[in-house]
């Protein structure tokens, strides 16, 4: 049996680690334990999940909660390495690019335990970004790198990552997206708010440089101020944004506009129904830039940069200067072209990403002895 030990801790985890556990669980081959590190543990960012994508009750919770970069990290790591120990795994797996990612990567290579690493390579070349950090550090100390899209392989070979440790295998997160559109066409929650397909706009932000510098959210509510005299603006509010809007006299302006509409954090599958209906996506999220590629639904993001160029170049994306005029400008040529975007799947986006991982790790480890 392989051992491995799985970690999750931050809602984008969840979408990336329910397709493993399932492809992991359908072979005898693995021993898993599914480690949930706390990062976020409201129900909606968390417990939610766990019953939709019939993912497995993680067998160790280690309750860190929220708190500085550092004491995060460092508690994360704390309680993790005790796990580790007891259960001596071969492989310690962690997905995408939170704390908990490098945290639990870093007490793995520290006990000499091979790190894979899902979701490698994606680079958006800056550093003020919190998340570009763990990337960068999680993939320098990771034994095997699984890899969404091209620019993933390039980055790593640039960085002199050997060639033997990389994998091009697809997207788990698509795993999961492909695995669940039926049972989310089955949602009610456009009846229940009264929501018809392309007559509304779904809007996610909780990147620090948007939401935690109020003088680049004033820019985005500015705009949002003028879309929604058009469009109405479906907002299920992350807590990070909720905390700081309603420490700023913006909550007042958010609350005046009667066409946003502010929710709590929705469960997935409704709120795949959401956006696969919606006329248009704005977001600084990282995951749903890949969503709403495969739903062929336009997707502004509020951001300098991105990590996932390949919903660029093949997707329907693009990115937007956190300048009100320039969201504005964006809005209005989406608007002209009907909110249409050609787009194409990207390479291996196919809901197979997870077999093909769980595949690789078995031939891995059958050469390694
Ligand atoms: C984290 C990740 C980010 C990811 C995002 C997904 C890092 C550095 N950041 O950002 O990459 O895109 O998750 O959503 O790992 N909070 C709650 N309830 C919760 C969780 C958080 O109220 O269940 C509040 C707390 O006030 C907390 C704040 O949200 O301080 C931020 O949480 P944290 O996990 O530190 O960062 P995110 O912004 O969620
Ligand atoms: N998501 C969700 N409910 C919401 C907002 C997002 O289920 O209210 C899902 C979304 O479909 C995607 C994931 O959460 O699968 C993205 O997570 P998030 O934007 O928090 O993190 P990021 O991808 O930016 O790291």
């Amino acid at each position: 049996m392989i051992k491995i030990i799985c970690v999750c801790g931050a809602r984008p985890n969840f979408m990336k680690i329910a397709p493993l556990m399932k492809a992991f669980n359908q072979s005898d081959k693995f021993q898993i334990l599914l480690v949930h590190t706390g990062q976020h543990y409201d129900a909606k960012m968390s417990h939610l999940f766990f019953e939709e994508l019939n993912i497995p009750k993680p067998d160790i919770n280690l309750e860190v909660g929220s708190s500085s970069h550092a004491v995060q990290t460092a508690e994360i790591m704390k309680r993790f390495e005790p796990v580790v120990l007891d259960f001596n795994p071969d492989y310690v797996l962690v997905v995408g690019d939170v704390n908990s990612t490098i945290a639990c990567g870093l007490v793995a290579v520290k006990l000499g335990i091979k790190l894979i690493h899902v979701e490698a390579g994606l680079r958006s070349f800056d550093k003020a970004m919190p998340e570009e950090i763990n990337r960068v550090l999680t993939d320098c100390i990771s034994d095997l790198l699984f890899v969404t899209e091209q620019s993933g392989i390039d980055n790593l070979k640039k960085e002199g990552v050997a060639e033997d440790k990389i994998h091009f295998v697809g997207n788990v997160m698509i795993d999961t997206l492909l695995g669940n559109r039926e049972k989310a066409e089955k949602s009610d929650i456009l009846v229940k708010m009264d929501l018809k397909p392309k007559n509304y706009a779904v809007i996610t932000l909780h990147r620090p440089s948007n939401v935690d510098d109020i003088g680049n959210l004033e820019k985005i509510i500015s705009a949002f101020e003028v879309i929604e005299k058009d469009i109405k603006l479906i907002f299920p509010i992350h807590p990070r944004t909720k905390k700081n809007i309603e420490k700023t006299d913006l909550k007042a302006r958010v609350e005046a506009m009667k066409n946003l509409v502010l929710l709590e954090p929705v469960g997935y599958l409704d709120f795949l129904k959401l956006t696969a209906n919606a006329a248009f996506v704005m977001t600084d999220s990282g995951g749903i830039q890949e969503e709403t590629t495969i739903l062929q639904v336009p997707c502004m993001t509020l951001r300098e940069n991105t990590e996932r160029p390949v919903t660029i170049t093949d997707g329907t994306n693009r990115l937007v200067h956190i300048e009100t005029e320039d969201i504005l400008k964006n809005y209005n040529e989406l608007k002209k072209s009907g909110f249409t975007v050609a787009g194409r799947v990207p390479k291996f986006w196919d809901g197979k990403a997870a077999m093909r991982i769980a595949e690789i790790i078995v031939d891995k480890y059958l050469l390694a002895g």
